[in-house]
């Protein structure tokens, strides 16, 4: 039986390969938030630990004073990947979300007490009191939030475990159990947390507003972290790509595109060994340099879009499988709309742009004044 409901018969007002662009454009830039907040919420909490140390507060409270502004992006940043997934794969994006409906509603609720935790963490901090525990909570959900996702976007991949827990709960009261590539998928997410947070201290160090000292400290715990954490990520990669199904595996390394991004053409493989070796650069030698710095923001983009495609062809190649096919779609294109939103959408990436430039220098002369 053809498990998926019926496709809706209105065609698609748009090019699937358009899209599916816009859905990696902008969920790469979700991936790259959630993992400034998943990687430099911890380092934050366990720099604050260091209360005897000038340096290591200077730099906890640094991370700190930005996650309420992280936060802001990793949720704007969600809503369009989620528009363009339903679009794309609706029919089994939404059985997913009703099957697990109780968690994944839930989702609203945890990210509002997160965000509510992290400016408690913020302003403990700056008040000279003691933080971890608030933060440690903030990170916790966060990370929870992360396996909620997780659960989803791979239960939307097994249509054939829908029957069974639907039978169980038609509440949305249980979470899917038994798929052996959730784990290690939402592992790989929390390692990518520590490297790209770690990158994001070498570029925060080039930051006038820290002494010579300073400076030298966040590179150095910085680039320690990304580099530690490089090989951890590229290992939890490798784990992740091994427990996929046989037929998934070899989609992945016969089409051009996925051998490009992911291993096999070493495109995300090459990127975090280059993230690994700039942040050891920076972490062993404590160099700081502004070459460091954007090379860190560079290499940090770069291996979250590789990433992204990477894990789009995963969820193709096992949709395909299954007989969902992303591509065949009716689409009857309106020109018309698709230019004014292409107009909007550049327009909207680059106001978001200009307040990030906005933000940070603002916080320049916020800790400049401080
Ligand atoms: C603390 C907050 C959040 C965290 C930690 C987080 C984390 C994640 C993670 C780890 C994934 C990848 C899951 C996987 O594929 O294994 C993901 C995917 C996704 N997130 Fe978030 N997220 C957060 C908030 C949000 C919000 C508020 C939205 C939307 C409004 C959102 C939209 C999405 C979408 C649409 C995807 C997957 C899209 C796709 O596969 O096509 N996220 N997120």
């Amino acid at each position: 039986m053809f498990p998926y409901p019926a496709v809706d018969p209105i065609p698609l007002p748009a090019p699937i390969w358009l899209i599916k662009l816009l859905h990696i454009v902008t969920l790469s830039l979700h991936f790259v938030a959630v993992e400034m907040l998943l990687g430099g919420l911890l380092l934050a909490v366990l720099l604050s630990l260091f209360r005897g140390s000038p340096s290591s507060l200077v730099a906890a409270r640094a991370l700190a004073r930005r996650m309420t502004v992280v936060m802001t992006y990793v949720i704007n940043l969600g809503v369009p990947p989620l528009l363009f997934a339903q679009v794309l794969y609706g029919r089994a994006l939404y059985t997913s979300s009703v099957l697990m409906g109780l968690y994944w509603i839930s989702i609203i609720g945890i990210l509002t007490l997160t965000y509510w935790l992290l400016y408690q963490f913020t302003g403990r901090l700056e008040a000279g009191k003691s933080a971890w525990l608030t933060g440690l909570s903030a990170w916790v959900l966060a990370g929870f939030i992360a396996r909620l996702l997780s659960s989803n976007m791979t239960l939307m991949l097994r249509p054939e475990v829908w029957q069974q827990m639907y039978s169980a709960s038609a509440m949305g009261a249980y979470l899917p159990t038994g798929d052996p590539t959730l784990t290690p998928r939402w592992l790989l997410m929390l390692a990518g947390g520590f490297l790209i947070g770690g990158l994001w201290m070498v570029y925060l160090s080039g930051r006038s507003t820290f002494t010579a000292e300073e400076q030298r400290f966040v590179a150095g715990v910085g680039g320690k972290v990304a580099a530690l954490f490089g090989v951890i990520y590229l290992a939890a990669g490798v784990w992740a790509a091994s427990v996929q199904p046989d037929a998934v595996k070899a989609g992945l390394s016969s089409h051009w595109l996925y051998r490009f991004s992911g291993f096999a053409g070493y495109g995300w493989l090459a990127l975090v060994v280059v993230a690994i070796l700039l942040a050891a650069v920076a972490g062993f030698g404590k160099v700081v340099s502004p070459w460091l710095s954007w090379g860190a923001v560079l290499v940090a983009a770069l291996t979250e879009i590789a990433f992204t495609v990477y894990r789009d062809g995963v969820r193709d190649l096992t949709l395909l499988s299954k007989g969902y096919d992303v591509w065949d779609r009716a689409v009857a294109t309106n020109w018309g709309v698709v230019g004014i939103f292409l107009v909007l959408f550049v327009a909207g990436l680059g106001v978001i742009g200009w307040l990030v430039s906005v933000v940070a220098g603002a916080k320049k002369t916020m800790e400049g004044a401080a």
